[in-house]
């Protein structure tokens, strides 16, 4: 059986460069972070703290993976390209923030009803971005059946990676995880395509940051 790869988990304002490299100093132990979420503008322009935080020479502790957040696929192009000339081969697409003033302008998590809209995006990003791209989604926005319209959407892309988040948008980050309809996008997965790409369960890479109460939780199997 392969080796669980750990992975840091973006969160915005408390996982920057510094905290990388100061957790990966003292404690080590992530292959990779996804970097905290870079929100792509209709200018190109790109705000210095977000920056400073993928400059390779603030990244040297651990593999990390920028993460963009973007409805626009001509924006979401410069930026990536800019990430993949400052020297990353991946840029993860995040599917999953839920805070209202993103998801309301249908961002982040805000985007996973529109499956059309999802499909001409990546149907014009990637021919156009010079690296890979991973994806990190949640199983809907309001409900679980928009991650099961997807997957066999985005299953036609070649994407490195799909991330799952097992909880709705509307849960943001509270009340129980839904494993099973996590189980059953493996299921799905699997039936789709005998696919080589793994879904990993963020639950498990951010139990470093959890309580003991939530370490009790039933664990998930996490075999891909
Ligand atoms: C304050 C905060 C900021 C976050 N920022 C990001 C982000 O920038 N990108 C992202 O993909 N996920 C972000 N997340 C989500 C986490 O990466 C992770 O998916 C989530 O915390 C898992 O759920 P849990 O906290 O209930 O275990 C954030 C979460 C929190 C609480």
């Amino acid at each position: 059986m392969s080796r669980i790869r750990l992975y840091m988990a973006p969160m915005q304002g408390f996982t920057d460069h510094m905290f990388r490299s100061a957790f990966a100093d003292h404690f080590g132990g992530f292959d990779l972070a996804v970097a905290p979420f870079i929100a792509s503008r209709q200018d190109h322009r790109i705000k210095r703290k977000y920056v400073k935080d993928v400059l390779p020479e603030n990244n040297t502790c651990m593999p990390v993976v920028p993460q963009i957040l973007s409805k626009t696929a001509a924006d979401f192009i410069v930026l990536a390209n800019y990430l993949h000339d400052l020297g990353y081969d991946t840029v993860n697409w995040n599917l999953g923030c839920p805070y209202p003033m993103v998801a309301n302008k249908q961002r982040g998590s805000g985007m996973l009803p529109y499956t059309d809209r999802i499909r001409t995006f990546l149907d014009r990003v990637i021919p156009e971005i010079r690296g890979s791209l991973s994806i990190k989604v949640r199983l809907g926005w309001k409900e679980n059946a928009d991650i099961f319209r997807l997957l066999p959407v985005i299953d036609q892309y070649p994407l490195s990676e799909i991330i799952i988040h097992p909880r709705t948008g509307l849960q943001r980050y509270e009340g129980p995880v839904d494993l099973d309809a996590f189980e059953d996008c493996k299921k799905t997965m699997k039936k789709i395509k005998k696919t080589r790409r793994p879904a990993q369960y963020l639950k498990r890479v951010n139990l470093f940051f959890e309580t003991e109460a939530q370490l009790r939780q039933p664990k998930a199997d996490l075999s891909p």
